[in-house]
């Protein structure tokens, strides 16, 4: 007899700190996230975020790209290993590897990525650096289903910050970092609760098509 799951799951990838995957435990863990974590994924053996999952009592594998030939067929046996925990979502949560079309396919509409900039600006990495370099006097994060095109897919829930003076990429990674422990959870949150789903056009939230991404301020102001 098999046992039916009852909470939604998910498979959480990582490469590193694991600090998005800690406010995820965190949330999960206080009752704040109807959703637990099957498995922690790691590329990396000696990522943070490992000893985090086993320190929540968490299970994890750790995938490590430097025995596979290619992206191909590591991401082939990277997409059978999350599909052997059935998740309900995949959440990438500093996952620093470009994912091949074949990959993301397996998964499209039920993926989701964390990338610290205000999207569609500084799509890629060194996003910090950059936006000290160009003067911005705004930065942020954002939680975006994953397509093919790189940190280019929906755009669900964005958080602001100002760049103060003085600021190096260090300071500003810690206050966009704060902010994406937030978002983070609220939008598995919304998965979790069926409230989220990527359509054709884009991402719908309660039925009604995102034509901007929210913004956490307003969902602050609106009191969630
Ligand atoms: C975060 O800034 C995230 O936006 C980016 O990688 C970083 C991961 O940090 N994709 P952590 O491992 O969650 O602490």
């Amino acid at each position: 007899m098999t046992m039916k799951r009852s909470r939604y799951s998910l498979a959480v990838l990582i490469s590193g700190s694991g600090s998005n995957l800690q406010a995820i435990i965190d949330a999960s863990v206080e009752g704040r996230l109807p959703a637990e974590i099957g498995v922690v994924i790691s590329n990396e053996p000696t990522a943070f975020g490992l000893e985090r999952a086993k320190r929540a009592g968490i299970e994890s594998r750790v995938l490590d790209h430097r025995s596979y030939p290619d992206r191909r067929s590591y991401d082939a046996d990277l997409g059978d290993l999350v599909e052997s925990f059935t998740p309900d979502l995949v959440v990438l949560a500093g996952f620093m590897r470009i994912l091949s079309p074949e990959f993301i396919q397996r998964f499209t509409g039920r993926m989701l990525n964390i990338h610290p900039s205000l999207l569609p600006k500084y799509r890629g990495l060194h996003t910090h650096r950059r936006v000290l370099e160009a003067g911005d006097s705004e930065h942020g994060a954002s939680v975006h289903f994953v397509t093919e095109e790189l940190d280019g897919g929906p755009l669900i829930l964005q958080a602001r910050v100002p760049v103060k003076p003085g600021d190096d990429a260090e300071t500003l990674a810690a206050r966009v970092l704060s902010r994406e422990h937030i978002i983070y959870p609220q939008v598995i949150r919304w998965m979790a609760e069926g409230r989220l789903v990527m359509g054709d056009k884009g991402a719908f939230l309660d039925g009604r098509l995102l034509e901007d991404p929210v913004d956490l301020a307003d969902l602050e102001l609106a009191g969630r």
